[in-house]
């Protein structure tokens, strides 16, 4: 069975109650429950993880070598500048997805730089909790062989892809 982890970041344990203007009223619990819900309507096991810490991030990725299919992460503001997480990503044997809840691009300007975004499968930003079941059909459908494709395959080469 295909197995992904959902893998929250920094202040996401407290959405919900955590600037509820920015990020909606919808609590973690609320969301994972709803992903883990939709994993076993199409047999996948999804399992939740957050943490506030970089380093428990990467631990929870590095576990994951031999055991995940893939993973949603919404990194927080380590997308911003978490250089060990990108590089644990860099080096995983499977995809991941990124996800944002807000549309970063129309935030302050510090959110707009994405350091994860040349070592991840794709990003969604802007789409609320919706996100990440976006994220998780994306994750499968590059798990089956179709889009998204891996990095240099989509024929840019610009960016990161190889040439
Ligand atoms: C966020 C966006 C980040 O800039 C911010 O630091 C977060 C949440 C989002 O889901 O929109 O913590 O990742």
């Amino acid at each position: 069975m295909t197995r992904v982890a959902v893998v929250h970041g920094p202040n996401l344990g407290r959405l919900g109650q955590r600037e509820p203007a920015v990020y909606g009223a919808v609590t973690l619990d609320e969301v994972n429950q709803a992903l883990i819900s939709w994993g076993q309507a199409h047999d996948i096991t999804v399992e939740a993880h957050q943490s506030n810490l970089e380093g428990s991030l990467i631990d929870v990725f590095e576990a994951g070598v031999g055991r995940l299919d893939g993973a949603v992460i919404n990194p927080g503001a380590l997308a911003h500048y978490g250089l060990a997480l990108r590089d644990c990503i860099a080096a995983l044997p499977y995809p991941v997805v990124e996800v944002h809840l807000t549309n970063v691009f129309q935030r302050e300007r510090f959110r707009r730089r994405l350091v994860l975004a040349p070592v991840v499968a794709g990003q969604i930003t802007g789409m609320g909790p919706l996100g990440y079941r976006l994220a998780l059909e994306a994750l499968l459908e590059r798990l089956q062989g179709g889009w998204p494709r891996p990095s240099g395959e989509n024929g840019q080469t610009e960016g990161g892809g190889r040439p």
